[in-house]
C-alpha cells in the first residue's frame, strides 16, 4: 500500500504516514437527526473490517472537549467564540485526526469546519474571510506534494427546514446556546451550509432528512456506496 507523508502546519513532531485512511464530517442545524446515524455507518464500516475512530466537535480531545464546555454554555462574542471553536480543532486535528488518518482508519466526526462557516459565520455574522484565513492556518498539512489544507473527503450535509428541526428539539432536553437560537438563527445557518455545498459540490451529498429514518438511512449509505468505500 503506497504511503505518504504528512505533517499538520509546521509542527515536525506531527509527521504522519497516511496510507488510505478516510474522513467524513457530519453536519446539519440542530434537531436534523445526524447522530443516529453516525454510529450505524461506524457498525456498517466495521462490518467490513475497517477501524473506525468516531470523534466530535468542539471536541475531541480532551483539551477540546473544556473547550466545546465553555463555547456551548458561556457567553462571548462571535470572534472568542471562532477562535475557540478553531482552537479546538487544531488539537483535535493534531492529536486524534490526523494520527487516525495515519492507521488508515475511517474517522467519522460529528460537525467540522463547515459547522464554523455555518454558525459562526452565516449565524452570528462572523467575516468569512477571516474564517477562511482561520482555516487555512489551522487545517494546513504537508504532504508529498506540498502543503494543502485537510478537509474531509466527504461530508454528509443533513438539511431540513428549521420550523422542521425546531419541532423535533422542543421538549428533548434544556437546550445549550445554540439550540436556544430563534428559527431566524437556523435559517442563515442553513443558508450557509448550502453556500458551503455550492463552493465545493464535489465534496458534499445532501441528505433530505425530512424523510423517515430508514429513508434518511438509505440515503447516507448511497452516498458512501457511490464513492466505493462501502459494498
Ligand atoms: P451538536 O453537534 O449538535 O452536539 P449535540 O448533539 O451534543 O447537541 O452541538 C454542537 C453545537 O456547536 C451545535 O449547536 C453547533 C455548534 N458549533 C459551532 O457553533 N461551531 C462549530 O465550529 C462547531 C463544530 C459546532
Amino acid at each position: 500500500m503506497p504511503s505518504t507523508n504528512i505533517s499538520v502546519g509546521n509542527d515536525m513532531s506531527a509527521t504522519f504516514m497516511t496510507p488510505t485512511g478516510l474522513f467524513i464530517s457530519f453536519e446539519g442545524i440542530d434537531g436534523a437527526g445526524k447522530s443516529t446515524h453516525i454510529a450505524v455507518l461506524a457498525q456498517a464500516f466495521e462490518a467490513q473490517g475497517r477501524a473506525v475512530t468516531l470523534s466530535r466537535e468542539p471536541g475531541g480531545t480532551p483539551l477540546a472537549e473544556k473547550l466545546r464546555t465553555l463555547v456551548l454554555h458561556d457567553a462571548m462574542d462571535a470572534m472568542t467564540e471562532a477562535l475557540l471553536v478553531f482552537a479546538a480543532r487544531r488539537d483535535h486535528l493534531q492529536q486524534l485526526i490526523a494520527p487516525a488518518l495515519a492507521r488508515a482508519e475511517v474517522v467519522l466526526c460529528d460537525r467540522f469546519t463547515d459547522a464554523t462557516f455555518a454558525y459562526q459565520g452565516s449565524g452570528r455574522g462572523f467575516d468569512l474571510s477571516t474564517l477562511q484565513y482561520l482555516e487555512q492556518l489551522v487545517q494546513t498539512v504537508q504532504g508529498p506534494e506540498g502543503d494543502f489544507i485537510l478537509q474531509p473527503d466527504l461530508t454528509l450535509w443533513f438539511d431540513l427546514a428549521p420550523l422542521v428541526a425546531a419541532q423535533r428539539l422542543a421538549d428533548t432536553r434544556l437546550p445549550d446556546r445554540f439550540e436556544s437560537q430563534p428559527v431566524d438563527f437556523f435559517t442563515r445557518v442553513r443558508a450557509g451550509y448550502l453556500q458551503r455545498f455550492e463552493q465545493q459540490p464535489q465534496r458534499f451529498a445532501r441528505i433530505d432528512a425530512d424523510q423517515p429514518l430508514q429513508a434518511v438511512w438509505q440515503s447516507v449509505l448511497q452516498a458512501v456506496r457511490q464513492r466505493g468505500w462501502l459494498a
